[in-house]
């Protein structure tokens, strides 16, 4: 992108206000002092700075993550390693995933520092579905759909919401999207019909679906469209 282009999009100026902080050598690209509005830089690589101030700062950052197992769903532990220490990337402060997995699970997890976005997924009024795999120590029936449709005692003041079950290929395997995000909600919904979750993983939030070429521990910046669908989520 051109870098007056790049200084207006930040809410800098006008195009021709940034093309005169440029002139007057108000902005440095990877600490030099450039004075052509028209150069190309990498909005992704390039280290822009107006008046010595960092202008990534401003920026947010968006990732997914297919969380491995052993990992934990925080910013920094003392004992654990989380899924921050995870990222190899330059701007690492104010990074946090959205939401929690356990230890435990695997799978889709949003990393960013847009905590309106972060609000917006995590709020209970928003009902974001969220969809996972699991693998069970015992087979599914036909009537658990149903069950698990109605909504389940899992020891809270309410049923859980309506969640929808799909039964895999082996009974012992399923699909289930729930719309809340009670603490270890799929294992104790699973756990109030007698079975126990051997495996956990997550495959979508809303309209975020984990990236199959990511394998566990791999992560990858979202695309512009993946944003769009997220802040324009309902
Ligand atoms: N439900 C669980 O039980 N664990 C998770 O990690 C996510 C949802």
């Amino acid at each position: 992108m051109r870098l007056d282009k790049y200084l207006t999009t930040l809410g800098i100026g006008s195009r021709t206000q940034v093309k005169e902080l440029i002139r007057h050598g108000k902005v440095k690209v990877n600490n030099i002092i450039i004075k052509k509005p028209e150069l190309h830089i990498d909005e992704n690589a390039d280290k822009v700075t107006y008046n010595d101030i960092n202008l990534e700062y401003n920026k947010f950052y968006y990732y997914m993550l297919n969380k491995p197992v052993g990992v934990l769903s925080a910013v920094s532990d003392n004992n654990c390693r989380t899924v921050i220490d995870l990222l190899d990337v330059r701007q690492k402060k104010g990074l946090f995933p959205v939401g929690r997995l356990d230890k435990d699970t695997e799978g889709l997890l949003l990393i960013t520092n847009d905590g309106e976005l972060s609000h917006n997924l995590l709020s209970p009024g928003k009902h974001v579905n969220k969809t996972y795999y699991v693998e069970l120590n015992g087979d599914l029936i036909e009537s658990d759909i149903e069950t698990f449709a109605s909504g389940i005692d899992i020891g809270e003041k309410n049923l859980t919401k309506p969640a929808v079950l799909k039964i895999g290929a082996n009974a012992n395997t399923a699909f289930i999207t729930i719309t809340e995000g009670k603490y270890h909600q799929v294992k104790r919904m699973f756990k109030a019909i007698g079975l126990n979750v051997a495996y956990l993983k997550r495959i979508s939030m809303g309209p975020l679906i984990l990236d199959e070429k990511l394998k566990p521990g791999e992560y990858r910046e979202l695309t512009n469209n993946e944003v769009e669908l997220l802040t324009k989520h309902k």
